[in-house]
């Protein structure tokens, strides 16, 4: 490859492919929140080291990274594409979904070279896209910067290979680690600040999840209405259909799964998915929700929700805000947080936000 003409200085010690890749994995950034059940991806097409295309995947069942970055190319630089190169952060597709093979896009516009990021763990793709890109004559570097490219659809691969949604859980607590003053009554512990990041962190997950004690008790709305985005899907456990419909989770404002132990049914948003046991575990409710295409999940309590999904060892990421100035005698505990290992923490005002991960929790 020729030296890019357009390649910025202090890049020069990576490779062209690697610049470029992470050009992809930058756009592939712009569709989150948006994509679930798809993966986030993004494409260049670039020529001669003139980037002529970009495209990203930007909503379900929208149009493809590829096709996005095809159509960007100007009319004036068309006729470049054969003799570019295609790069994408993951595998093209080559079955049809929603949308067209990307393959058959690929092959149709006569593009030579790919390089792809990493492979999809799809069933229907998982390396049947490289290989028919190669046999049909189209030279396929691969991986490139593959951890990364992983890492930035790290909830679609939890998803397909562990067959589960990707975990996130959270809660709020007072600095004596309390996360209610007492059962029964609503207590305020974040602040408008932390408030805000809690509502981006919604938009940014296909499913929030809660407990039939705090869905009864606090009565929240779920919604992302603090910040720009989507709402994610609203999930409740409650297994005996105890709850009220005048709760603000039945309200119509976002689709509400009702985990419980007696019916299937959908009545407008509200989609009842029955759980044929006698308690529901999470294993049981993650089963639920992966044949419900929920590929990541945010649980916001209560204490006993969060403490089954800790003990069962069934959590990627916890996230704790704790009220450094608050203090609430007698309250109901935090859930005892186990093996996990601490990442980073933020400062929000008197707000501490404090990030774990699972060690044992890595998509393999
Ligand atoms: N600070 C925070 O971040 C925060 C967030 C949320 C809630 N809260 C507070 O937490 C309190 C409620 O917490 P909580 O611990 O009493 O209740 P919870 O976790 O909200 O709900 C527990 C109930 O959910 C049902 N359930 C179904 N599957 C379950 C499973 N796998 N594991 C555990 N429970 C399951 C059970 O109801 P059945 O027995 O009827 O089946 C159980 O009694 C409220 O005071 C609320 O204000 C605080």
């Amino acid at each position: 490859m020729t030296t890019p003409v357009y390649f910025p200085a202090q890049f020069m010690e990576h490779t062209p492919h690697a610049v470029f890749m992470q050009r992809c994995l930058q756009l592939a950034d712009l569709g989150a929140g948006y994509t679930a059940p798809n993966p986030l991806v993004g494409a260049i097409l670039v020529h001669d080291g003139r980037i002529i295309g970009e495209g990203y995947h930007g909503i379900y069942g929208g149009p493809h990274a590829e096709v996005n970055c095809i159509q960007s190319v100007k009319s004036a630089d068309r006729v470049l594409i054969p003799s570019s190169t295609l790069y994408v952060s993951l595998e093209p597709c080559c079955h049809y979904g929603k949308t067209p093979p990307c393959t058959e896009l690929i092959l149709g516009e006569k593009i030579k070279k790919t390089v792809i990021g990493c492979r999809d763990p799809f069933p229907l793709v998982d390396g049947k896209g490289i290989e028919k890109l190669r046999t049909q004559g189209v030279a396929v570097e691969f991986p490139v910067l593959e951890d990364l490219a992983k890492e930035k659809n790290h909830r679609f691969f939890t998803f397909h290979l562990n067959k589960r949604p990707y975990i996130i859980l959270k809660w709020a607590e007072s600095a004596n680690h309390k996360i209610a003053a007492e059962q029964g009554k609503r207590t305020g512990i974040s602040n408008a600040w932390s408030n805000r990041l809690v509502h981006k962190w919604r938009t940014e997950e296909a499913g929030i999840l809660i407990g039939t004690n705090t869905a009864m008790l606090d009565n929240p709305q779920l919604t992302a209405r603090l910040w720009t985005g989507k709402n994610p899907v609203r999930i409740v456990v409650d297994h005996q259909l105890r709850l009220p419909v005048s709760l603000n989770i039945f309200d119509g404002t976002a689709p509400t799964i009702i985990l419980n132990g007696k019916k299937d049914s959908l009545s407008g948003d509200l989609i009842f998915k029955k759980i044929p046991l006698e308690r529901p575990d999470p294993a049981s409710i993650l089963s639920a929700l992966h044949s419900l295409q929920i590929m990541s999940l945010l649980v916001e309590g209560g204490a006993k929700l969060l403490q089954s999904f800790i003990n069962a060892g069934s959590w990627d990421e916890i996230r704790i805000l704790t009220n450094q100035e608050l203090l609430l005698p007698g309250g109901i505990p935090s859930p005892q947080l186990g093996n996990a290992q601490f990442v980073k923490s933020e400062t929000y005002g008197p707000d501490q936000v404090s990030y774990y991960r699972n060690p044992k929790m890595l998509f393999p």
